[in-house]
């Protein structure tokens, strides 16, 4: 690897406390250790506004939003369950991406995510497999490797610390997975180039 990888985090709660926050640190922890740089996109510190397609004009933590995601080589998303699926304080930070449409690769093409959520109960594989939709729109590679956190409360305490060491090692395997899948596609010249897309598109426009 020539270049240090960078790997962004997104996800947490808007809760003071939060569990999808604490897996997603540990996540980030694991990444670093597999010599990745690692950014934290906390969502409750992010505050983005909804994102209103009649008013797209991104406010600077939508900038933020958008540029640090397109900047990375992989991802770690963490969500809470809400009603059995992801948060909308989540899902709003993936609709920002939309802006992400028109650039060259667009969205989150050829990006490497890991996916967590942090559940009440024992159901968070549905927001796993919510974020996995998501993450084929964006054009991105999800790793088969997931991290559904159940009954996350007993998992992690009000300050963020872990309480069950397979779960730590299930979080700090995955950002480590994440890493390495991305090292991957870094090496590959090919990939990421800016006429990419328009070389599929003339493809299709020939085959028409
Ligand atoms: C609005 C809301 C909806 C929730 N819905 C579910 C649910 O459907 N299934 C579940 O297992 N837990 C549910 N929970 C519990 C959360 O998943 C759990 O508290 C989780 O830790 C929240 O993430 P956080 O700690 O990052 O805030 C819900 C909690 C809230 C506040």
């Amino acid at each position: 690897m020539t270049a240090t990888l960078k790997i962004v985090g997104l996800g947490g709660s808007l809760a003071r406390v939060s569990r999808s926050r604490a897996a997603l640190r540990l996540a980030l922890e694991g990444a670093a250790s597999a010599g990745a740089e690692t950014t934290l996109l906390d969502l409750r510190e992010l505050d983005l506004p909804m994102y209103d397609p009649d008013h797209e004009e991104p406010t600077v933590a939508a900038e933020l939003l958008i540029e640090s995601c397109y900047g990375a080589d992989g991802m770690l998303w963490s969500s809470p369950m809400y009603q059995g699926t992801i948060s909308g304080a989540f899902k709003n930070a993936l609709d920002w991406l939309h802006l992400l449409g028109g650039r060259e690769p667009p969205f989150l093409h050829d990006k490497v995510i890991g996916l967590i959520s942090a559940a009440g109960g024992t159901q968070g594989l549905q927001a796993i497999n919510t974020m996995e939709f998501a993450t084929r729109a964006l054009r991105a590679w999800d790793v088969p490797y997931v991290v559904p956190v159940s009954t996350a409360a007993r998992v992690f305490d009000e300050d963020g610390a872990v309480h069950d060491a397979s779960v730590k090692l299930q979080l700090e395997t995955l950002g480590g997975e994440v890493v390495r899948v991305a090292q991957r596609f870094a090496a590959d010249g090919s990939l990421h180039r800016a006429t990419e897309c328009e070389e599929a598109a003339e493809r299709v426009a020939a085959a028409a």
